[in-house]
């Protein structure tokens, strides 16, 4: 069996956009590869975390996970702080990797612009530069071949492959090089209060994302109040971003083609397609959001779920790790 791999920081809430993007394809990969779901809280540090509310989101993001339908019969769900080989592997491909190559990621200029207020950069701790390299370790230990992720860390996953192939040209064959998982259509929903802008846990408005946590009340009024372009026209165009990701999530929330929503709205306002538009997510997102507050509701069984997936992510990890010490040349 193929074995796929993903993870998402236990900041705050999840919301449609990492569903969409990244859960919602995860859990398909169940059924065909062997699927590693990890709670990314070392990721999550990278940003100062206040430590009573880092507790709380870890258990609610493994809640989260389980009320999208990762099944931990089938799924190996771990929080990554447990498994300490994460962070040593990390630290051998940081010998690996290159200053420049770090320095080219994007989401770190851009996350380092917004560190410590003015100081930016220099205010930005050292771990939020070498993040995508605690992220190509958290691959790479487990002979991951396809890692399934919104279209904002497709530069991660591409340099978790440039570091493969490195290691394993100046080491011998050791990992195997992964493959980003990209969905064609809901890669990167954008913001419902400004169509520029990626949808965002750390955004300041809460109208600007749907939490997979909102009610039906809350998703309707986010989506009455979503900003539309400028025009009358319900159709996607590159030049109207918002209008195209209401478009989207219609699309991805109903399974009906873009084309197909586009037709129905033909002559008719934006009032009438976001009326609709927000029955559809809410007949998305309900069923969700009621399984995940009865997984919340139950913290003894999330952290027993997260006890046997640990153990199981464990033995695999040490595996490996036995591998890359020989290789690297530190076991005598
Ligand atoms: P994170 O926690 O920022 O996001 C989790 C996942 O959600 C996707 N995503 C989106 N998809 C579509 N539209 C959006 N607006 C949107 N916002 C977020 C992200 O692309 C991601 O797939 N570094 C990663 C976590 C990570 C990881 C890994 C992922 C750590 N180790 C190993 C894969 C494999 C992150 O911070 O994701």
């Amino acid at each position: 069996m193929k074995r796929s791999l993903t993870g998402l920081q236990p900041t705050n809430f999840l919301h449609i956009g990492n569903y969409i993007g990244a859960v919602q394809p995860a859990v398909a990969l169940q059924s065909d590869t062997q699927l590693l779901m990890m709670i990314v809280d070392y990721h999550a540090i990278t940003m100062p975390q206040d430590p009573k509310e880092l507790r709380k989101n870890i258990l609610s993001a493994a809640a989260t996970y389980l009320g999208c339908g990762i099944d931990p019969a089938k799924t190996i769900l771990f929080q990554q702080s447990r498994i300490a080989e994460h962070m040593e592997l990390a630290w051998i491909l940081q010998c690996v990797a290159k200053m420049g190559e770090a320095e080219r990621m994007t989401q770190y200029k851009d996350k380092a612009k917004k560190a410590e207020g003015a100081k930016g950069a220099e205010g930005a701790s050292v771990g939020l530069f070498t993040y995508p390299i605690l992220m190509a370790a958290d691959i790479l230990l487990y002979d991951t071949e396809i890692v399934p992720v919104g279209e904002d860390q497709k530069q991660h996953v591409e340099l978790a492959r440039d570091l493969a192939i490195r290691f394993n040209r100046d080491f011998g064959e050791t990992f195997v090089v992964p493959e980003p998982k990209i969905r064609a259509e809901g890669a990167r929903i954008m913001a419902l209060d400004d169509g520029t802008k990626k949808m965002s846990k750390s955004a300041p408005s809460a109208k600007s994302y749907i939490a997979l946590t909102d009610d039906a009340d809350t998703i309707r009024k986010k989506i009455m109040s979503a900003v539309t372009d400028s025009g009358t026209e319900i159709r996607t165009d590159r030049n109207r971003p918002a209008i195209t990701n209401l478009l989207t999530i219609f699309s991805v929330a109903t399974g009906r083609s873009i084309e197909s929503i586009e037709l129905a709205y033909v002559g008719k306002g934006y009032g009438d397609f976001k009326k609709d538009l927000a029955e559809a997510v809410v007949e998305y997102l309900g069923p969700i959001r009621g399984r995940i507050l009865n997984f919340a509701a139950d913290e003894t069984e999330l952290k027993r779920i997260l006890a046997e997936g640990a153990e199981k992510a464990k033995g695999m990890a040490a595996f490996k790790m036995n591998k890359v010490r020989q290789r690297v040349g530190v076991t005598l």
